[in-house]
Order: structure tokens, then sequence, then C-alpha cells
């Protein structure tokens, strides 16, 4: 059977870097506060004039360099964001052009933190299924554009970031994408929300007056959704392919809280030796997270070829997931 083995990783980060002693400026907050209630020190925040697909050609551009491929080679984009460039065109086709991918097809993918792990999912299926033998994978969001700043309960938790993953399929590997759990409840979209500005209140409409023009994030709703999310997704992954939290050579979770993190590695029975953390560096950067983490940890030697890796996301809508890969 073909597997969707990963050949290179990139990331994607935007220069300027926003501290909590920056924050401290602009809202009633403290650096002690978000490093104990978050883990998080400092992010990456976009310039005006720098959008998603920026991140994405930087993200795509290493990976295919430490993939040792062009992007002749790819058959297919899957750009995972809820921060498109455009309503359209799609922020993947614009990234196809600027790296020139000239064979590939191109379409954006909506599932906010989990959209990585969606994105693995879909693009690992097309390639069992032998209808694409090559697939970039992109995570990518700028939510530091849609963040209310002087909402002091969601502007120091985002950062933004892109981290890509080239997917390819081989036979006979017992390497690549092993499994993947997806799962939604949309009976709790109202806890983390983004109102105004697309079908049902569109900008500037007398219909949409009131209505949030930022995100709005319910953290304790939230919070208790992310930690059982997690469990359960890491739990099913792992039983579905007869193992255990002690197989688990890495895990590279969704960075949103470190608490969060902490308290489901401890659940699943994780050492904490095997938990990836860039939280403090970058914030949480939605769907740029986890595939920025598999990025690093491959670069600073937490990730060599053959480790078991679990990934792990949960986010808007709600969505979450879960995806085993032998790297
Ligand atoms: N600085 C100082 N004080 C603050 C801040 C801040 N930045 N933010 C909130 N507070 C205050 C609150 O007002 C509250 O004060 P009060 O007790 O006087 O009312 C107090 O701190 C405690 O607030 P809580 O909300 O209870 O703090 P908590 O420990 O729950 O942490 C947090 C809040 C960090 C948001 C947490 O709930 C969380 O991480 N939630 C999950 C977020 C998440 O996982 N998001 C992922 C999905 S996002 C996506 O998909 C786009």
């Amino acid at each position: 059977m073909k597997r969707a083995v990963i050949q290179g990783t990139g990331h994607g980060v935007p220069e300027k870097i926003l501290t909590n002693f920056d924050l401290e400026k602009i809202v009633d907050t403290s650096d002690e506060w978000i490093m104990q209630r978050t883990g998080i020190r400092e992010r990456r925040i976009c310039l005006d004039e720098e959008a998603a697909s920026d991140l994405s050609v930087w993200a795509a551009e290493e990976a295919l360099k430490n993939a040792g491929m062009t992007a002749d080679e790819i058959d297919m984009v899957i750009l995972c964001t809820v921060s498109n460039d455009f309503y359209f065109p799609s922020t993947a086709c614009l990234v196809q052009d600027r790296i020139g991918a000239r064979r590939a097809a191109a379409f954006d993918l909506g599932a906010a933190c989990a959209g990585f792990i969606y994105g693995v999912s879909t693009g690992s299926a097309m390639i069992e299924a032998g209808h694409h033998n090559t697939v970039l994978v992109i995570g990518v969001d700028t939510l530091s554009k849609f963040l209310d700043w002087t909402d002091r309960t969601t502007c120091v938790l985002f950062g933004d970031a892109a981290g890509a993953v080239i997917l390819k399929g081989e036979e006979n590997t017992d390497r690549g994408v092993m499994k993947t759990v997806l799962f939604s409840d949309g009976g709790g979209g109202h806890h983390i929300i983004l109102e105004q500005g697309k079908s049902r209140f569109p900008v500037d409409s007398p219909h949409s007056f009131g209505r949030g023009d930022s995100i709005y994030m319910n953290g304790a709703e939230t919070y208790r959704f992310a930690v059982n999310a997690l469990g359960d997704a890491c739990d099913k992954v792992l039983a579905e392919n007869g193992l255990t939290a002690a197989d688990v050579d890495l895990f590279v979770p969704h960075q949103a809280n470190i608490r969060i993190i902490e308290s489901s590695a401890k659940r699943i029975g994780l050492d904490e030796s095997k938990v990836f953390l860039n939280i403090e560096k970058y914030g949480n950067t939605s769907a740029g997270s986890i595939p920025l983490g598999l990025y690093e940890a491959e670069k600073f030697g937490r990730l060599k070829k053959g480790d078991l890796v679990m990934t792990v996301g949960f986010g808007a809508g709600l969505v979450w997931g879960a995806n085993l890969i032998r790297w």
C-alpha cells in the first residue's frame, strides 16, 4: 500500500516580534499573567503589507529546498487557513503561482487551529487513493489582523506563522502518515467566532450592526473543550493503531496554551520529555502552529527518520483531530 511520506518541512514567520512587555503598554496585562496562564512570552506579528500568502511562500520554498524537490513536481497545494488573503481567489492559488507549481491543483481548507491536521489527512488520503502523488500542505494564519487590540482576553494569545510539509507517495514503506482521526461539533461554534465579513453579516451592511468584527473567544469553555478534545483524539488515534503513549517518540500538539498541553500530556500518559513546545516564542499561530512545530523539532534534532510523531489540533468550529506519522 502507498503511504504519504514527509519529504521536507519549512516555515515562514514575520520578523516583527511583539513581547508581553510591549503588550503591557497596550492593554491592562502583565508579562507574569501571560506567562503563568498561557506560557507565551512573545509572538510574531505581520506588518500591514504582509499577508498569509507571503508567509506561505516562505514556508513552501523552504520545504521544497529541504526535500530536494522543485515546484513543478507538486500535484496539489492544500493551504489550511482561516485568514486567507482574499475571499477569492484562494490563497492556495496565489501560492501555487508564486512558487511556480505549474502542474498543481490548489485549494484552501478552513479548519482553524485544526487546519493542518485536516490538511495532512486530506493530502495523504489523496495520495493513498492514487489521485495525486505529491502534495504540498501549508498551515498558515495571520490572526493578529483580526484581533481587538483593546481586548486583553484575546490579543495576548495569538501570533502569525506558516509551516509547510511536502507529502509524497511511497510504496512498501512503514514511514509516512499512518492514521488520522478527525472530529467536529458545530454546536460549540459560538465559543470562538468572528461574525462579520462574510455572507451572514457582511461588512458595512446595516444588518451586521453590533456584530463582532474581531475574534471573540469564550476562554473558559474553549479551555474545557480543548483538554478533552486533545486527550480523546490522541487516545483514539493510538488505539486504532494498537499503540500506546509509550510508543510515541515526539508529541507535537497545537500550541494554544501550555497548561492545556501539559494537562493533556499527563492524561494521555506521555512523558514531558516527549512533548514539543515552542509556544513561548510564537503564541497561538492557529493552523501554522503544528507544521511550525514539526519544522523546528526536526531542525533542532528532536525528530529523526523513523520516529513516531503524534500531532493534535483543536479550534474554532469546533473541530479537532490527530495524526500519527512515522517520520
Ligand atoms: N492579563 C491580565 N488579566 C487577564 C487577562 C490578561 N491578558 N486576560 C484575562 N484576565 C483576567 C480576567 O479578566 C479574569 O479576571 P477576574 O477574575 O477579575 O474576572 C482573570 O484574569 C482570570 O481570567 P480567566 O479567563 O479565568 O483566565 P484563565 O486562567 O482561564 O486563562 C485563557 C484565560 C488563557 C484565555 C484560557 O482560558 C485559555 O487558554 N483558553 C483556551 C484558548 C484556546 O485553546 N484557544 C484555541 C482555539 S483558538 C482558535 O481556534 C482560533
